[in-house]
C-alpha cells in the first residue's frame, strides 16, 4: 500500500450496494478477527456507520444491515491464521456469492484476497466488501482535497497531501495511469502557500528531446534558429507557483543535471543566455514508470532520482481499493450527467458489484470513460449491469438488438460526437457499417442538425 499508515489496517466491511442507497459507503470494523475471535454477519449485526460522523465530534449512529431478505442467523467469519479468514454459512438460509461464485457452506479467503478486497453478495440483495480498513479512516479535519474515496489507501494519500503541501519540498507522485497523479499535484498546490501563484504542468513525454531544455528553462533571443524573441520557459512561467513535471521518466538524460540544480540551488540558465536566474517554484514530479529500474539501467540519473524520491506519494491502483469504486462512480456520474444535461442515473442492483470487481487497468479515468459511455447508451433512470457489460473488457462484438430505446441511444451518441459517425460507432461499440445501417433504419441522417 506504499505510504505507511499511522495505524495498521484491520479487517472490515463496507456496503457497496443496499436497497436503501443512502447506506452505500457505510462501514464496520471487525477488529476481533485480528484478535483471534469470530465475527458474525446477519440482518441484525454488526452495526454499520458512515465513514465520517455526521457532525464534527458527534458520534455516528451504527445500524445493522436490517434488510428483511437477509437471514437473522449469522454468517460466521473466523480467523484462519496468517491473515486468512474462513467464512461459514448455511446457504439454504441465506445464499452468499463471493467474487461471483456461490458459497456452499464454507469459503476460505486468503490474506492476499483480503488485501485486494472480496465482494460478498448476501441473499442477492446486499453487497458488501470484506477488506482491510483504516481504523481512523477519514478522521474529522482531514480534507478531501478533491479526492473521492475513503479506502485506507486513499486516506493515506490524503494524509500525505496534508503533511507535504505546506512544506515547499519537491514531491514525487508515482502511480499507474489514471490514478489521480495530476489531481494530487493540484491539491498539493492548492493547499500550499503558493496557492495564489500559477499551477503549470508540462508533459515531458510530449516534448521532443531537442526542445526540452528550451521548453523548461527558456531560451535567450537568437539562441537557435527561429528564436527571434526570448522565451521564458516553464521554470520562469511557474514563478511563485507550482510546476508539475509529468512523465519525468521521459526527460532527456542530458538535461537531468540541470533539473537537479534547480532542486538543489534553485538556479537555472536559459538556453543561449548567460545570466543565472532564480527558480522560485515548487516542483512536483509524476511518473508511472519504474524509475529505480531506469537508474539501474543507466537511463535516469541516480542523483536526480534520489533527490526526487525524498517525499514520494504512491497513488494506489483502483483494483486495490474496490470500496472506493461505488463512491467514485456516483461522483463521476453526477458530473458526467451535468455535462450532458441529463438526470444522474442511479446504480441498479448488481451494478456496484460489477464495477467494484473490475480490474480497471486505466483506473479512475477508465471508470469515468466507461460510465460516460454507459450513460449515453442507457435508457432509463438506472444504470444496470447490462448497460455496462458490453463496455467492460473486450468491446462487444455483437451489436445490441434493435429496441425502442435504440433510436434514442443512436441519436444521443451522434449528438455527443457532433455527427462523426466513426466515433459514434466506437462509442456504441458497434461496427461502422452497422452504424450506417442503423442510422438509415432509424432515419437519423443529419443528426445532430435536428436536435429535437
Ligand atoms: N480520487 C479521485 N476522486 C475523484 N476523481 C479522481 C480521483 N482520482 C482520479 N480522478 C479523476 O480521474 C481522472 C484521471 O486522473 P489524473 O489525470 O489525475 O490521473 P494521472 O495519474 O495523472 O493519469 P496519467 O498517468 O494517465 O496522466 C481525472 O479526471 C481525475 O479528476
Ligand atoms: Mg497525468
Amino acid at each position: 500500500m506504499g505510504v505507511s499508515a499511522a495505524t495498521p489496517p484491520v479487517p472490515g466491511l463496507t456496503i457497496l450496494f443496499h436497497p436503501d442507497l443512502e447506506r452505500v459507503g457505510e462501514r464496520v470494523l471487525l477488529p476481533q478477527l485480528g484478535a483471534g475471535r469470530e465475527a458474525r454477519l446477519s440482518r441484525k449485526e454488526p452495526g454499520f456507520s458512515p465513514p465520517q460522523p455526521p457532525s464534527p465530534g458527534g458520534a455516528a449512529t451504527a445500524r445493522p444491515l436490517a434488510d428483511p431478505y437477509l437471514s437473522r442467523v449469522p454468517v460466521r467469519l473466523l480467523p484462519a491464521g496468517t491473515g486468512a479468514i474462513r467464512l461459514l454459512c448455511d446457504e439454504t438460509r441465506m445464499p452468499i456469492v463471493v467474487g461471483g461464485v456461490p458459497v456452499a457452506g464454507e469459503r476460505l479467503i486468503g490474506a492476499a484476497e483480503l488485501e485486494r478486497g472480496v465482494v460478498l453478495m448476501l441473499a442477492h440483495r446486499v453487497v458488501v466488501l470484506l477488506h482491510l480498513l483504516d481504523p481512523v479512516a477519514a478522521p474529522a479535519g482531514l480534507p478531501a482535497f478533491g479526492m473521492i474515496g475513503d479506502s485506507a489507501a486513499l486516506v493515506d494519500v490524503r494524509r500525505e497531501v496534508q503533511r507535504l503541501a505546506p512544506l515547499d519540498v519537491a514531491v514525487m507522485l508515482r502511480g499507474e495511469t489514471g490514478t489521480g497523479k495530476e489531481l494530487v499535484a493540484r491539491a498539493l498546490h492548492d493547499a500550499s502557500r503558493r496557492a495564489g501563484g500559477p499551477f503549470l504542468a508540462i508533459n515531458l513525454a510530449a516534448v521532443p528531446a531537442q526542445l526540452a531544455a528550451a521548453e523548461l528553462f527558456g531560451a535567450a533571443r537568437g539562441a537557435f534558429t527561429g528564436a527571434e524573441r526570448a522565451r521564458p520557459g516553464y521554470f520562469g512561467l511557474a514563478a511563485g507557483g507550482t510546476l508539475l513535471l509529468d512523465e519525468i521518466g521521459e526527460i532527456p538524460l542530458a538535461i537531468q543535471g540541470k533539473v537537479l540544480r534547480v532542486l538543489e540551488e534553485h538556479t537555472f540558465e536559459r538556453v543561449g543566455g548567460g545570466r543565472t536566474l532564480h527558480a522560485d517554484l515548487r516542483l512536483v514530479a509524476a511518473t508511472n514508470r519504474d524509475l529505480q529500474r531506469m537508474v539501474e539501467e543507466g537511463r535516469f540519473r541516480g542523483d536526480l532520482y534520489f533527490r526526487l524520491a525524498v517525499f514520494p506519494i504512491e497513488l494506489p491502483p483502483l483494483r486495490e481499493r474496490a470500496s472506493d469504486v461505488p463512491l467514485l462512480a456516483r461522483h463521476l456520474l453526477a458530473g458526467i450527467a451535468r455535462r450532458h444535461q441529463l438526470p444522474a442515473p442511479r446504480l441498479a442492483e448488481g451494478t456496484a458489484e460489477l464495477l467494484a470487481s473490475q480490474a480497471w487497468p486505466g483506473n479512475v479515468r477508465e471508470l469515468a470513460n466507461v460510465l460516460e459511455r454507459a450513460l449515453i447508451l442507457a435508457d432509463g433512470p438506472e444504470l444496470r449491469p447490462a448497460d455496462l457489460q458490453p463496455l467492460l473488457g473486450a468491446p462487444a462484438a455483437v451489436p445490441p438488438p434493435a429496441s425502442a430505446g435504440e433510436r434514442d441511444r443512436l441519436r444521443r451518441a451522434l449528438i455527443e460526437v457532433a455527427g462523426d459517425k466513426r466515433r459514434a460507432a466506437g462509442l456504441l461499440g458497434i461496427s461502422y457499417r452497422a452504424l450506417l445501417r442503423k442510422v438509415k433504419e432509424h432515419d437519423l441522417e443529419g443528426v445532430p442538425r435536428y436536435r429535437g
